[in-house]
């Protein structure tokens, strides 16, 4: 069994133990795979995968590009969510995570001494850092993203001061892969190499982490845990209708919920809670604007999950009060 990066020897009161005296405890497996990487491709694996579309598994990849791609991750911090956690000089008893979404509520929290103070930091998207640092701290451990979601977030908030994805030596970055592009650019940053075709091509090696970032940095979201949290935890009624082949977790639920299954204890910031047209969409926002929704994600639903969360004692969900 490799479960490392749990520290169920030391960390008396862990989401894990917790969750057992829970509702979660039907739904909640703790031996779901969260990261995947090189040992998981096979011809089985594949006809498998290759019946679930987008994030889901692996219905939009190609056998071969996806047998290129994973086979990089054969590091084993490709297969530890929290892989210096054994060489750090100080650690705490438990595994302590900060989450970090985009929620306008961050805007004037002050919370930003308080996230950097845990162990790790997580990330994703649009995550504007300089300039917000007293409400959102400065750190990012994990930043998670997929390359559609990435991209967009470089065009839509250039202009707010997100000109690329965290890099400091620290950061790994958490690919949630919904297309082939994700299995494409991970392969071609960790490779230094050009992207020859498709939408992310270029004649340079892609240059988003940094030019000198290693494999070791990059970690992959496995399919089956996508799935399993759509179906378990946010099985929305979206799949029922004419949205469910687009219908996904949204990239935040999704680490917010790696976190869970992953971090010892998790604070969770700048996520949907009940108040939020009280708030601006993003932090960062520079006029205010009320949060949108779109079709492919249902972020009622999340917001229902995060307040049972934080009522279980799972999580503690930072509010305004
Ligand atoms: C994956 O690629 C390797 C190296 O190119 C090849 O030897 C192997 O047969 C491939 N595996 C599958 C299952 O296609
Ligand atoms: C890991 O993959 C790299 C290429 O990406 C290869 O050079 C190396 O030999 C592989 N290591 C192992 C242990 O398979
Ligand atoms: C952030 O808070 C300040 C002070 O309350 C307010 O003036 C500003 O409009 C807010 N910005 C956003 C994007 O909500």
């Amino acid at each position: 069994m490799c479960l490392l990066y749990f520290s169920y020897q030391t960390c008396p009161n862990s989401i894990r133990k917790k969750i057992l005296q829970t509702d979660f405890a039907e739904i909640f497996l703790p031996s779901v795979p969260v990261l995947q990487w090189a040992k998981h491709y096979s011809e089985q694996e594949y006809e498998r995968l290759s019946h679930y579309r987008g994030a889901h598994g692996w219905g939009t990849v190609s056998a071969d590009v996806l047998n290129e791609s994973l086979a990089i991750l054969n590091t084993s911090a490709n297969r530890l969510m929290f892989d210096n956690w054994e060489k750090r000089e100080t650690k705490s008893q438990c595994i302590r995570c900060a989450v970090v979404g985009n929620a306008g509520i961050l805007n004037g929290s002050k919370k930003g001494q308080e996230i950097d103070q845990n162990d790790y930091v997580f990330r994703t998207n649009g995550a504007v850092i300089k300039g917000f640092e007293q409400d959102v701290g400065s750190r990012t451990s994990f930043y998670t993203f997929s390359t559609n979601t990435f991209r967009n977030s470089l065009r839509s908030y250039a202009r707010v001061g997100y000109k690329s994805a965290p890099q400091t030596a620290e950061t790994r970055y958490i690919f949630l892969p919904d297309h082939d592009r994700d299995y494409i650019l991970m392969r071609a940053a960790s490779l230094h190499i050009p992207i020859l075709k498709g939408k992310d091509r270029s004649s340079k090696p892609p240059s988003y982490f940094g030019s000198d970032v290693t494999v070791e940095k990059f970690k992959m979201y496995h399919p089956d845990f996508i799935r399993y949290i759509r179906n378990r935890f946010l099985h929305s009624r979206r799949l029922n209708g004419r949205l469910k082949y687009i219908y996904r977790p949204s990239t935040g639920a999704v680490m917010l919920l790696a976190a869970l299954h992953t971090c010892d204890e998790v604070n969770a910031y700048g996520f949907m809670t009940p108040d939020f047209q009280k708030y601006s969409d993003h932090y960062y926002d520079k006029t205010p604007h009320r949060v949108r929704f779109f079709g492919n994600h249902d972020l009622r639903m999340e917001l229902k999950l995060w307040q049972k969360l934080h009522k279980a004692e799972l999580i503690n969900l930072y509010l305004r009060t």
